[in-house]
C-alpha cells in the first residue's frame, strides 16, 4: 500500500536515545557474514591480471607457465570473452574506461585478464606466470604532464555560478586575497577488500559483493550482460567500509559473472589491496584558484573559486565543490568554474564528502588568511559574512546554525585562550597553534521503500534493501520502527542488503538514514492503519466504532487519546494469527513520481537537496584543532580536536557520535598523512599498500570531542534528518592548516602538510 501525504508526528517518540548497535554482537563474534565470507559450495577462485603499463594495447598473452600450475582452470581476456560485457555505467561523469572489452589499455593496473583455478593460491600463482605482451605509448600522469587535455566541466548535475561581476568587484576591493591550493590523490582503503562472488542457477545469477547500492549494482550488471535485472540477486549484508568506493558498479563484477557462466560453477574473487587502487575509484587530485575581495571591515565583496580536477581519458567525472563555496558566505559577487584534466588514469569517483572535502579546504584556508590579513578573529570574520539567505538563489536556508556551532564549539574548545599573533604560543619545545574552519554538507534524501511485519506476540520485522556500511543503519532502522510501533528495540529485527527485499536508495551523499527511515515510518503507519481500521470496524473491543486515525501504538498496545487500550495480541490477532504486513514507498516532496520506478530499475536516484527549489538545506559544523609543532624537528602532533555540529534530528547519538568522530579523524589523516604517490613517468601509483599509504592510527589521534547541537528542523523533511555521513570530515583539513599557520606563521596551501613543508 502506498500512502503519500504528510507523515504524522509520532505522539510517543523516543527517537534520540543512545542505542548500541543491534548488529554489534554478530560483528564481534564473527557471525556477521561479509560477502566474501558466504560459503558457496564448489567455488573456483579468480585472480585478476592487471596491466603493467598505463597507455597502449595488449599485444598478446603467453600462458604456457600459467597453464602448468596444478589447479589452473581457465584464462579470460578480451580475445575470448571481450564481447560478452559492456562497460559499467558511470554513476556520474559519462563514459568510463573499458577493461577486457578490447585490447585497449587506459591506465596502469587495468583489468586485462582473469585467471581461474581450483584454489586462491593456484589462481594467484598462475596469474603471476601469465606473460603479458604490450605495445606501450608514453602516458600522461597528472596535472602538468605532457599529453593531458583540459576542458571546462559540462555536467547536468552540477552548476557553476556568476552572480554580479566578481572580476570588477575583485579589482575594486580594498583587500584582496589571491591564492592557489592543492589537494592530493587519495584512496579509500576500506579494511574490507573489493570482492565478488558469482553463482548461476539456470538463468538466475546471484552476486555476493559489498555494495552501497544493491539495486544499482543489479541494474548495472544486468545492462552490462544484457539480461533482465529480475534475473539477478545481489547480496551485501555487511560491508567492511566503503566511503564511496562501493557505491558504483565497477568492471570486475560482470567478468566474474561471465567466468562463472563459462566454468559452470561459482567463482569467488578477492582482489588484492594493491589492485584495489586501480580497479575501483579514488579521490582525484585537485587544484584551486581562490580569490576573496573584502572591505576594511572584512565584509566580502567578491568570492571567486576556480577548480581543476583530474579524471580518466573518456570520463568527465568531477566533484565540483563550487556549489557549496557559492553558498557559504554573503558575497554580492560570486564566480565559480571547474575544469577537468584528462590523463591516463583510472576513473575517479565518490569518496567521503566528494565535493566539500577538497573544495572547502581552499575556501576555509582563504577565510583564515583574510582574517589574519585584516586582524580580525577568524570566527568573527565568518559572523560578518553570515548570509541571511542563499547568496545564489535567494532561497531561505532550512536551518543555518553555522555561528551557533562556532560559538558553542569555541567556548568548549577554549578559543579565547588563543593569542591571535602567529607563532606566539609555545609550550617548552613545542609551538602551539589553534585553528578552526567551517563544515557543511547538503541535506539529502531520496525515494525509498520498506516492508514491515508485526506479529500478535509483538515481534516486528523490517525488510528493505538498505545498506549498513558500518554506519549503524541496521540500528537506526530498528529504532525508527520500534518508535513507530511502540515496541522495545529488541523486538524489532531488521534485514537489509539483499535485492530480495524492497529497494532502498543508495547509501551515499549523507542521504541514507533520511531516505530509509521515512520509508520505514510510512510502512509502520500503513501497518497501524490496518490494525486501527480492523479494531474500529470490529463489533467488539475497546475501539468499536471509533475513528481509526486517532489510534496509536505504544508499549505493546493499541491506544486511543483517552488512554483506553488493547493488547497487540488482540489488535493484531484480529487480522491474522501469523503476521500483519505492510509495504510502503516514500517519495520526498517535490520529487518526480517515477522516482520509485527508477529505484526498482537500479538507476542512480536523484538526491533531494540538490537543486531544491523551495529552500536551501545544509547541515553545518565548526571544526577546531590544536596542533603542536616541535620547534627543531618540526614534527606535527594534534593533541586535541573538537567538532560542533548541527545536523537536524540525531536518531542514535551513539552511532552518530562515532560517525562524526570517524570523519574528524579521517580529516586529520587526510590533512597530515594521506597521499597516493604517482610515478610521473609510468603514471603508476607507487604506495599502493597500507604500509606506505599513511592513515591516522591510534598514536596520531588523541582527544576528539564531538558536540551534537539540538536542531529541530521540520522543514527539511518530516523527521528533520539532515545527515551526518560526511559532515565530520569537511573542513578538518583547513582547520589543521590554519592551526599550523597559527603555530608557525607558515602558510601551507598544499596537502598533506608534512615536516618538510615546515623546515
Ligand atoms: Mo559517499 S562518498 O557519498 O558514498
Amino acid at each position: 500500500m502506498t500512502i503519500q501525504g504528510p507523515i504524522r508526528p509520532q505522539p510517543f517518540s523516543r527517537i534520540g536515545k543512545p542505542t548500541p548497535r543491534i548488529d554489534g554482537a554478530a560483528k564481534v563474534t564473527g557471525r556477521a557474514l561479509y560477502p566474501s565470507d558466504e560459503s558457496v559450495p564448489h567455488a573456483a577462485h579468480a585472480f585478476l591480471v592487471t596491466s603493467p603499463i598505463a597507455r597502449g594495447r595488449v599485444a598478446g598473452f603467453d600462458l604456457g607457465d600459467a597453464r602448468a600450475v596444478p589447479g589452473f582452470l581457465d584464462f579470460l581476456c578480451h580475445e575470448n570473452v571481450g564481447g560478452q560485457a559492456k562497460p559499467p555505467k558511470q554513476m556520474a561523469g559519462g563514459e568510463t574506461t573499458t577493461t577486457m572489452e578490447s585490447d585497449r589499455i587506459w591506465h596502469d593496473g587495468q583489468i586485462i585478464g582473469v585467471v581461474l583455478a581450483d584454489s586462491f593460491e593456484a589462481a594467484r600463482e598462475a596469474a603471476f606466470k601469465v606473460r603479458i605482451q604490450t605495445e606501450a605509448e608514453p602516458p600522461s600522469a597528472t596535472f602538468g604532464s605532457a599529453g593531458t587535455t583540459e576542458e571546462q566541466r559540462e555536467d547536468e548535475q552540477k552548476e557553476d555560478f556568476a552572480v554580479g561581476d566578481a572580476e570588477m568587484a575583485l579589482a575594486a576591493a580594498p583587500v584582496m586575497l589571491d591564492a592557489w591550493y592543492e589537494t592530493p590523490t587519495q584512496h579509500h582503503n576500506a579494511i574490507e577488500l573489493f570482492t565478488t562472488t558469482c553463482a548461476w542457477n539456470g538463468r538466475q545469477l546471484t552476486i555476493w559483493e559489498p555494495s552501497q547500492f544493491v539495486y544499482g549494482l543489479r541494474g548495472n550488471v544486468a545492462q552490462q550482460l544484457g539480461i533482465e535485472p529480475a534475473d539477478i540477486r545481489v547480496v551485501s549484508k555487511f560491508v567492511g567500509g566503503a566511503f564511496g568506493s562501493k557505491g558504483g558498479a565497477t568492471a570486475r563484477t560482470a567478468w566474474i559473472a561471465i567466468a562463472a557462466r563459462r566454468l559452470g560453477r561459482p567463482v569467488k574473487l578477492v582482489a588484492t589491496r594493491d589492485q584495489g587502487f586501480t580497479i575501483a575509484t579514488y579521490r582525484a587530485e585537485t587544484r584551486h584558484h581562490l580569490r576573496l575581495g573584502a572591505n576594511g571591515e572584512g565584509r566580502l565583496t567578491a568570492v571567486s573559486h576556480e577548480g581543476w580536477e583530474v579524471t580518466s581519458r573518456p570520463s568527465f567525472y568531477n566533484v565540483s565543490g563550487t556549489e557549496t563555496t557559492a553558498r557559504m558566505y554573503a558575497a554580492p559577487n560570486i564566480l565559480t568554474r571547474v575544469a577537468v584534466v584528462h590523463a591516463d588514469r583510472n576513473t575517479p569517483g565518490f569518496m567521503r564528502a566528494p565535493p566539500e572535502q577538497p573544495y572547502m579546504f581552499p575556501l576555509e584556508c582563504a577565510m583564515d588568511e583574510l582574517a589574519a590579513r585584516l586582524g580580525i578573529d577568524p570566527i568573527e570574520l565568518r559572523r560578518r559574512n553570515e548570509p541571511a539567505r542563499d547568496p545564489v538563489t535567494g532561497l531561505a536556508f532550512s536551518g543555518r546554525h553555522l555561528m551557533t556551532c562556532f560559538d558553542r564549539g569555541a567556548a568548549e574548545f577554549g578559543w579565547n585562550r588563543r593569542n591571535a599573533q602567529p607563532a606566539s604560543m609555545r609550550d617548552g619545545d613545542w609551538l602551539v597553534g589553534l585553528g578552526c574552519a567551517a563544515s557543511t554538507y547538503t541535506a539529502n534524501i531520496a525515494a525509498s521503500t520498506a516492508r514491515v511485519t508485526l506479529r500478535p506476540d509483538g515481534q516486528a520485522q523490517v525488510r528493505l534493501a538498505g545498506h549498513d556500511i558500518g554506519t549503524g543503519a541496521y540500528t537506526v532502522v530498528a529504532i525508527t520502527a520500534a518508535d513507530r510501533l511502540g515496541l522495545p528495540v529488541g523486538q524489532v529485527t531488521v534485514e537489509m542488503g539483499d535485492t530480495e527485499y524492497p529497494p532502498a536508495a543508495l547509501a551515499a551523499g549523507s542521504s541514507h538514514t533520511a531516505s530509509i527511515t521515512h520509508a520505514v515510518v510510512r510502512a509502520c503507519d500503513a501497518l497501524l492503519a490496518q490494525i486501527a481500521t480492523a479494531a474500529t470496524a470490529s463489533n467488539a473491543g475497546a475501539f468499536a466504532g471509533r475513528e481509526p486515525a486517532t489510534l496509536s501504538l505504544r508499549d505493546g498496545h493499541l491506544v486511543a487519546p483517552d488512554d483506553s487500550s488493547e493488547s497487540l495480541a488482540d489488535a493484531v490477532g484480529r487480522i491474522s494469527a501469523g503476521a500483519v504486513e505492510a509495504y510502503a514507498e516514500n517519495v520526498p516532496d517535490g520529487m518526480p513520481a517515477d522516482a520509485i520506478g527508477k529505484l526498482y530499475q537500479g538507476q542512480l536516484p536523484i538526491l533531494r537537496g540538490q537543486k531544491r527549489v523551495d529552500m536551501t538545506a545544509y547541515s553545518f559544523g565548526a571544526q577546531f584543532v590544536e596542533v603542536r609543532i616541535h620547534a627543531r624537528t618540526r614534527e606535527i602532533r594534534v593533541p586535541r580536536m573538537l567538532g560542533a555540529f548541527s545536523a537536524g534530528t540525531i536518531l542514535n547519538p551513539t552511532t552518530a557520535r562515532s560517525q562524526l568522530m570517524g570523519g574528524m579523524i579521517w580529516g586529520l589523516g587526510s590533512a597530515l598523512l594521506e597521499k597516493t604517490e604517482i610515478d610521473q613517468r609510468a603514471a603508476r601509483y607507487t604506495n599502493d599498500n597500507i604500509a606506505e599509504y599513511h592513515i591516522a592510527v591510534n598514536a596520531d589521534v588523541r582527544r576528539v570531542d564531538v558536540m551534537m547541537l539540538p536542531e529541530p528542523d521540520g522543514a527539511v523533511n518530516p523527521l528533520g534528518i539532515k545527515g551526518i555521513g560526511e559532515l565530520g570530515i569537511v573542513g578538518v583539513n583547513a582547520a589543521v592548516a590554519n592551526a599550523v599557520f597559527h603555530a608557525t606563521g607558515q602558510r601551507v596551501r598544499r596537502l598533506p602538510i608534512r615536516i618538510e613543508d615546515l623546515l
